[in-house]
């Protein structure tokens, strides 16, 4: 009896967050089935039935008709140079995203919780750094003597700006959807894996944390398919199965080969510039994330060393007690 009681309690260590886990994974089935953009979709059938491809090839009735889940298509899991306990930013690698940013992204998006001089951590100089607030018009937040708001260059404090005044001046010029601000959008979107894979979460250097450059990739590769028969894209937008709120988004293709030119002889495709931005806004959301797994990883190292200690110390203290 005294040994069966650890092991109910180890049980449930091990299979509470599961049962959690296929809890959570069920509901977005319900939530996300009333989009209405999917013709005769019924509530209630199989999550996965709608996987927009293999229901139009097929032409198979039976999945036309099932509750659509989003995204249609999970994100590959890319490797990516953060990953892992010992991850560390590819400084060449954030300078692309960030030139993609700025030559493409920045005509929509904000960043508006990244200053110009953060951009020091990604290998820039001060004159660097001044050189390319000066390229942005930045509405100063004071109003001059006169009580009117004007215009200046901007300065290494500055927030990286909106084009657009206000989020429905975007939402007005760009389809009914206003793009959203790019500051944390790394680690606000992840798709759910799903059973099995999130098993591997329980093991300590397996954990997976790059859901956000994952999908990110995937939203900015996954254009171009063919739309199953049984979508019907709305005007105005895009299909992307890889979207996670719907068959399609108000975001036209924003990259394709050759668009951006990169002087470091990375090659200059679609896959690549995805995967660096994917990066530099990563690096946005967390830019501390590799010095937090360094910490993390010597606290582990003392707290180790610390329970050995303490428990020959208690060894110790208690050697002469008659039990
Ligand atoms: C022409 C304007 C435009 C450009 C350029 C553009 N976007 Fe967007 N983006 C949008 C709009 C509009 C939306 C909102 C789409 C919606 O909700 O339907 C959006 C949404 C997004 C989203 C959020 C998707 C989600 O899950 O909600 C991400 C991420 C994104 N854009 C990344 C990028 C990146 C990275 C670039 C640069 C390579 C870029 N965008 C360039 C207009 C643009």
């Amino acid at each position: 009896m005294k040994k069966l009681l650890p092991a109910f309690l180890a049980a449930g260590v091990v299979f509470a967050p599961v049962a959690g886990f296929a809890q959570e994974s069920a509901a977005p089935a319900a939530t996300t089935a009333t989009e209405g953009q999917i013709e005769g979709a019924a509530p209630g059938a199989a999550p996965d039935a709608a996987r927009g491809t293999e229901a139009a090839v097929a032409g198979e009735p039976a999945e036309a008709h099932a509750t659509p889940h989003y995204p249609l298509k999970k994100p590959a899991e890319l490797s990516w140079t953060f990953a892992g306990p010992f991850g560390h930013w590819d400084l060449g690698q954030l300078q692309r995203g960030l030139k993609i940013y700025k030559e493409v992204c920045s005509n929509c998006h904000s960043m508006n919780l990244v200053s110009f001089r953060n951009f020091e951590a990604l290998g820039y100089s001060d004159e660097q750094v001044r050189a390319l607030a000066a390229q942005y018009q930045i509405t100063d937040p004071a109003p001059n003597a006169q009580g009117e708001m004007f215009e200046r260059a901007g300065i290494p404090s500055d927030r990286l700006p909106s084009p657009y005044p206000n989020p429905e001046a975007a939402a007005a010029a760009l389809g009914g959807a206003h793009p959203p601000d790019l500051s944390l959008i790394a680690k606000a979107r992840s798709v759910e894996r799903g059973f099995p894979t999130f098993l591997f979460d329980l093991v300590p250097w397996k954990q997976y944390a790059e859901g956000g450059p994952d999908y990110i990739h995937g939203l900015l590769t996954g254009y171009g398919e063919e739309v199953p028969a049984h979508i019907t894209v709305q005007p105005g937008t895009y299909y992307n199965p890889h979207f996670i709120a719907g068959p399609a988004l108000a975001m036209a293709p924003p990259l394709s080969d050759g668009q951006v030119s990169y002087d470091d002889g990375a090659p200059e495709t679609l896959e690549q510039y995805s995967r660096d931005v994917s990066a530099f806004l990563m690096w946005a959301a967390e830019p501390h994330l590799v010095e937090r797994k360094a910490t993390g990883f010597v606290v582990m190292i003392f707290l180790i060393g610390f329970a050995i200690m303490l428990y020959l110390v208690k060894r110790r203290v208690w050697a002469d007690t008659p039990h």
